[in-house]
């Protein structure tokens, strides 16, 4: 927060009540989703009214609910970024979009590692390095998530509780020979970032999810003595100098969740609307959470 009073929430849905001066992409009763900027109090999702930035938001195809595309701009914006952004000390891997010309299926065949494919920013690092050609694609979860996982686009996928992290490298040798150039480590925690430090080929790049933490792996935007580059994201597109990486994902969202290339997260509605959002917190402390990701309707706050 910046300012206070301050509203919270990251991502939301809903339908545009007014347009700003000289907004001509988009109409009164269109159905958008949007992140919101930096929580100031007319910005924050957890509000009946929020203000968004033309650029900022995109048309919700058909054949997604409020619900689903609610789930989508921040776990995307931190798999995009962090795979897709310019490297700097809060930046991303530097590989080409798929979105943008000769991106799609640019690293046809070369293998990636995923950790937490079934969190909402892991699934979503699934789905872009599916569409960038990547194969196989390794990812790690609980059994149950399996489905879930493999549906995202994982070619293979490791059980963390009967696979320790100390024991992952074996298993992802066991699953390709080939070199690993590019690990999302969305978990991020001591044990899932020195695997991922260790899988990682020479010459390759590392996602890592820490935030403000600093990485136990590596230097945030720099190349280590055998190349190994790590990149620490920031989940939003207005986190990217170039303005342009955001307003292309955001021009490209529409066509890439309406063609399927790109599903949101499965879904949970909170009881109560914002008055359910306390609970799902301490759920969400407790790791409590698995596969899916939290939603409160607004208007169903009592
Ligand atoms: N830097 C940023 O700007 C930024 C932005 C967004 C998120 N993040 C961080 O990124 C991480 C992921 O966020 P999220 O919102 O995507 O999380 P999430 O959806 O809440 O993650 C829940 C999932 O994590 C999985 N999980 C937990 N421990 C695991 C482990 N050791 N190995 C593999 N999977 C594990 C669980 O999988 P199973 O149920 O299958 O066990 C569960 O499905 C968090 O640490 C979050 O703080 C950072």
């Amino acid at each position: 927060m910046k300012s206070f009073p301050g509203v919270g929430g990251s991502d939301g849905a809903g339908t545009v009540e007014e347009l700003g001066e000289g907004v001509t992409s988009f109409q009164k009763g269109d159905r958008v989703l949007l992140q919101c900027l930096d929580y100031v109090p007319d910005r924050g999702t957890f509000q009946q009214y929020a203000i968004a930035d033309a650029h900022r938001i995109s048309k919700i195809p058909n054949n997604l609910s409020f619900d689903e595309a609610a789930t989508v701009p921040l776990g995307l914006a931190t798999a995009a970024v962090g795979l897709y952004a310019p490297k700097a000390p809060m930046g991303g891997a530097a590989l080409t979009p798929p979105w943008v010309e000769g991106g799609k299926d640019k690293y046809k065949d070369q293998p990636a590692l995923v950790t937490g494919g079934s969190s909402s920013v892991g699934q979503f690092a699934i789905q872009l390095l599916k569409l960038s050609g990547f194969n196989p694609i390794i990812s790690t979860t609980s059994a149950r998530n399996f489905d879930y996982v493999r549906a995202a686009g994982a070619t293979h996928v490791v059980d963390y509780h009967t696979t320790p992290y100390a024991s992952l490298r074996a298993a992802v040798e066991k699953i390709t020979a080939a070199p690993i150039p590019v690990v999302y480590d969305a978990i991020s925690s001591d044990d899932s970032q020195r695997a991922s430090w260790d899988i990682l080929a020479p010459n390759g790049a590392m996602v890592v999810t820490t935030g403000m933490r600093q990485p136990v792996v590596g230097k945030p935007g720099e190349d280590a003595e055998d190349g190994k580059h790590l990149a620490r994201v920031y989940g939003s597109v207005d986190a990217v100098k170039d303005v342009e990486f955001g307003n292309q994902l955001y021009a490209s969202l529409t066509e890439l969740l309406e063609s399927g290339a790109l599903k949101p997260n499965q879904v949970e509605i909170l009881p109560n609307g914002l008055a359910g959002v306390p609970d799902a917190v301490a759920r969400f402390g407790r790791g409590a959470i698995s596969g899916a990701k939290l939603v409160a309707r607004v208007g169903e706050t009592p």
